[in-house]
């Protein structure tokens, strides 16, 4: 028996994964109310935004309380391990994201990787220091290329693929010496490099129930043909057929299900998106990372394919009712293509003045991120990236038309955007 659904929700965060989870949850057959927290311009266009940041714990109880939100759906990795959920429960709201426990996962690799382990799950071999000088030994002695990753969460930006032993020991040296990522890189983790597709699986886990998500491929460098250094993520499509039913119910034996079975073995009582990073190698699927919330953008493309009522999928995770839950999804293919601010992930500009037509393509969305209003209430940049385009149609060559049709319509003086989102696919179709 499940609950009645809450009639008020509220999206922390101020992202496209954020405006993607606001528009979802506006279509739940529930009609509740939404309201975000800051949100963004277009957030804003959507519901109510109220002006608290995505850290500021205490004021997020708060403004939760005072507006009697009877839901609350966490975005971001920040809050989530500054314990805005044990906040919010403690305060008697229900939310939907794992408390800070469980949000380890993400925050700390180190973490992660002695997990990995312990439970013989598929994962690269890999040492954990604090120190340079055996840091540098390991490093020589396993040579390039090789990847280092600061422990603590840094903004996607901690983890280096060095291809060379000059640039694995450079990396080595500005975490553990040179202090790049602050406390976050005061212990790294040095991996194995593996090789292989990578690809996005996003699973709603409630103790020892889940859903996965359909299946996505992230485009993380900031360049076309995967060149340039590491971003937030530059565009997505959904289904990435990669992943045949066949490799997922690989997956799902000897990755999904032990792994939630592990996180509950340690007594985390894990409620909410358990986004597994996985290389595809030739000797099979193999874990990169888990992080603790949806990923961005591959929300943006994963949550429109969705015919499940998101608000009841969110919910019933975080009430503990999951069990026996089955997803409806569209068969269409869905492709976002990320416009960033140019110079992004490097220094960019911001209030650059955005137009986006009133009519795009069939099926075509523009999920905004980096968006603000200024004071003569034009939508500008605001941060690196800036919009999601996400296009649904019956094929993703039709998706990626749509999605860079609308991106090429969109003006704004200062945008980027990669022009091959959805190539690999694309090429083998
Ligand atoms: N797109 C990758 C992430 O959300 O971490």
């Amino acid at each position: 028996m499940t609950d009645a659904l809450p009639r008020s929700v509220l999206v922390v965060g101020s992202g496209g994964r954020e405006h993607a989870l606001v528009r979802s949850l506006l279509a739940s057959p529930a009609q509740p109310r939404v309201v975000s927290a800051p949100g963004n311009a277009g957030i804003a266009q959507d519901v109510p935004c109220y002006a608290v940041a995505a850290d500021n714990i205490a004021e997020l109880v708060a403004l939760a309380q005072r507006e009697k939100i009877e839901f609350v759906v966490v975005g971001p990795e920040v809050p989530l391990s500054l314990g805005l959920v044990d906040a919010l429960l403690a305060a008697g709201i229900p939310a939907y994201g794992p408390k800070a426990d469980g949000a380890r996962l993400e925050a700390s690799k180190v973490f992660t990787k002695q997990i990995l382990l312990k439970y013989n799950l598929p994962t690269a071999a890999a040492g954990i220091f604090t120190e340079v000088a055996p840091a540098l030994d390991y490093v020589r002695h396993r040579g390039a290329p090789i990847v280092i990753k600061a422990d603590g969460l840094a903004a996607g930006k901690g983890v280096v693929v060095a291809q060379s032993l000059a640039e694995a020991e450079a990396a080595v040296l500005d975490m553990l010496a040179g202090n790049k990522f602050g406390s976050a890189g005061s212990q790294i983790l040095v991996e194995d490099c593996m090789f292989g597709e990578e690809t996005s699986l996003l699973v709603v886990v409630s103790g020892r129930d889940y859903v996965i998500l359909p299946v996505s491929q992230d485009h993380k460098r900031i360049g076309d043909g995967d060149t340039g250094p590491n971003t937030g993520g530059m565009g997505t499509y959904s289904p990435a057929e990669v992943v045949t039913p066949e490799l997922l119910a690989r997956i799902d034996r000897e990755i999904v299900r032990p792994s939630v079975e592990a996180i509950a073995s340690e007594g985390i009582d894990f409620r909410g998106t358990l986004f597994i990073g996985i290389m595809l190698t030739p000797s099979g699927p193999s874990v990169l990372e888990y992080n603790t919330r949806f990923g961005d953008p591959e929300t943006q493309v994963v949550l429109p394919r969705l015919r499940t009522d998101v608000l009841a999928l969110l919910w019933r995770a975080a009430k503990g009712s999951l069990g026996g839950m089955k997803l409806e999804v569209r068969p269409e293919f869905a492709l976002c293509v990320v416009v960033a601010a140019q110079g992004y992930p490097e220094k960019f500009s911001k209030g650059d003045a955005i137009k986006i037509p009133a009519t795009l393509p069939p099926d075509t969305v523009v999920f905004h991120a980096g968006t603000a209003r200024n004071s003569a209430g034009e939508i500008v940049t605001n941060g690196g990236r800036v919009l999601g385009v996400t296009a649904l149609a019956p094929t993703l060559r039709e998706a990626a038309a749509r999605a860079y049709a609308a991106c090429d319509s969109i003006e704004c003086a200062s945008k980027y955007f990669r022009r091959d989102i959805g190539a690999r696919q694309l090429h083998r179709s």
